[in-house]
């Protein structure tokens, strides 16, 4: 999918230069609101007579970057005839009449509302930079580190038709972002970016979800049969990779598997969710605690549970200042039970009062295309998750406002600090330039 290369991708640390000013969007359309309804009911009707033809009649894309394009969801409000739930669900890919699939992947930067300009900025880019074959290594955990200025993420054992398997359980793995920077112009740069495993020690046990932690990654570990319990670990990012489990129980029970770990900016408690995946994927028993979102403050060692009432509860990260609390629950994915699309797919948002407790969920987002799965925010609070199709954005006020179109599953991505984010793909790990910043960046 070689494509001719647009200008150089951004390097480190350098903020990419939009050339418009801000508030000058990428396309035009949103300065004439009599225009856009007009064509809007234009588009309406020709899409239900001429389907083909409909994503042609849009306003003028000049100013829509290289790889970008804008859906138009006015267009698809009616369609001509609506598939049924076997045909049709969370794990198809809904392809808009006057769309094609190819040409969905082909320009990756999927423009829902103008907002998302500002996110990619003039000239975003997606670059493969590794193919894993037939056994998925791109998992999650993914977690920059500045120091080294690498990216790690990680394998777990996952399901078993994922090709995994318990011996490939325990993989962690790193790039040189730099090493990435230099094919950002490429679309497929697979063989030029050094994937390196990790060698930690004592061992990362199934590790899943990862977060930076007083200089080093903090890993939730989902444990591994009966008797290798569900831990936090921290794991220094340097050489000899030595680790030291934080905690693995909750009052001397073992949590069910542990998932994902974020730090609040604003009390820096660690918060984690603990789920069923490790017995939906065969490898840990069934579950001796339900499903819950904990918290521990590493300073007193008191563990709590600030929520409850999920079906599968897994991402958690928290807005900028840790005022709001993101938390997937990916319930309709039931594991060895198969899908079911009459639980979530959902984004909860809580509050985070004073005393680090959380309050007032709300649905948050209603993911379209898989379930959400890793979660983070950039530096203006805009929403991030790994869906079935690549990764969504919504603003904070959950509209969602694009997409970074894979055409396949993410489980987890992240900012590497100014204008670069990793995304894990399970067999195909991407490198990403845009405009936004991670949500811990601090500006130098
Ligand atoms: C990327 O390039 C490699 C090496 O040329 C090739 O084998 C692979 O099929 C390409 N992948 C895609 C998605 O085009
Ligand atoms: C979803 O649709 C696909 C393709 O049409 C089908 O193979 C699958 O069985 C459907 N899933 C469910 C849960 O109905
Ligand atoms: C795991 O590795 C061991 C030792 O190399 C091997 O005997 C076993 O068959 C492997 N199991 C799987 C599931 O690949
Ligand atoms: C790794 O070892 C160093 C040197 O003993 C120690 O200072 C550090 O805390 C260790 N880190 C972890 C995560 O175990
Ligand atoms: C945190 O950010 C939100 C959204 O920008 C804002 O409404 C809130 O006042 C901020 N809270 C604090 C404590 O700064
Ligand atoms: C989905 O879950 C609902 C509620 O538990 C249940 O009634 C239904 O039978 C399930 N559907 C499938 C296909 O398993």
């Amino acid at each position: 999918m070689e494509t001719s290369p647009p200008s150089p991708g951004p390097e480190p640390y350098e903020p990419i230069t939009a050339e418009k000013k801000p508030g000058e969007k990428c396309y035009t359309m949103i300065f004439f609101p009599t225009a856009l309804l007009v064509l809007a009911a234009g588009v309406l009707i020709r899409a239900y007579s001429d389907p083909a033809t409909h994503a042609s009649q849009r306003l003028p894309r000049a100013e829509i970057p290289a790889q970008a394009q804008f859906i138009d969801q006015k267009g698809f409000n009616v369609l001509p005839t609506v598939p049924p739930p076997s045909v049709s669900n969370a794990t198809t890919f809904f392809v808009p009449p006057g769309y094609d699939a190819e040409a969905l992947k082909e320009k990756p930067f999927h423009v829902y509302d103008e907002e998302f300009c500002d996110v990619i900025g003039s000239n975003p880019t997606l670059t493969l930079i590794a193919n894993a074959g037939p056994h998925p290594l791109f998992h999650e955990a993914t977690t920059w580190y500045p120091p080294t200025d690498e990216m790690f993420f990680v394998q777990n054992a996952g399901a078993p038709a994922a090709g995994t398997g318990l011996n490939k359980s325990s993989i962690v793995l790193k790039i040189a972002l730099s090493e990435a920077a230099a094919v950002s112009s490429r679309r497929n740069a697979t063989g030029s970016v050094n994937v390196q495993t990790v060698d930690s020690s004592p061992m990362v046990i199934n590790p899943n979800g990862g977060t930076n932690y007083k200089g080093q990654i903090l890993f939730a570990g989902e444990g591994q049969g009966a008797d290798v319990p569900p831990e936090l670990i921290v794991m220094n990012p340097v050489e000899p990779y030595n680790t030291t489990v934080l905690l693995n129980n909750c009052f001397g029970r073992q949590f069910n598997s542990l998932n994902d770990v974020s730090i609040n900016p604003r009390n820096k408690d660690i918060y984690f969710t603990d789920t069923l995946y490790g017995y939906l994927q065969d490898f840990r028993p069934a579950p001796g605690l339900q499903n819950q979102v904990y918290r521990l403050n590493d300073v007193t060692g008191a563990v709590t549970v600030v929520a409850d009432g999920f079906s599968l509860p897994n991402g958690v990260t928290f807005s900028p200042n840790g005022s709001h609390a993101y938390v997937a629950d990916t319930g309709a994915n039931r594991g060895f039970w198969g899908w079911n699309q009459s639980y979530p797919a959902t984004l909860y948002r809580y509050g985070v009062q004073e005393d680090g407790t959380f309050e007032n969920r709300k649905v948050f987002a209603f993911i379209d295309s898989g379930v959400p799965d890793g979660v983070h925010c950039d530096s203006k609070g805009n929403v991030y998750a790994g869906c079935g199709d690549g990764v969504q954005v919504w603003n904070p006020s959950g509209k969602l406002i694009g997409k970074i179109y894979l055409g396949e599953v993410s489980a987890n991505f992240n900012f590497a600090g100014k204008g670069r984010m990793v995304i894990c793909a399970e067999e195909n790990l991407y490198y990403v330039t845009l405009a936004a910043s991670g949500g811990g960046y601090i500006e130098a």
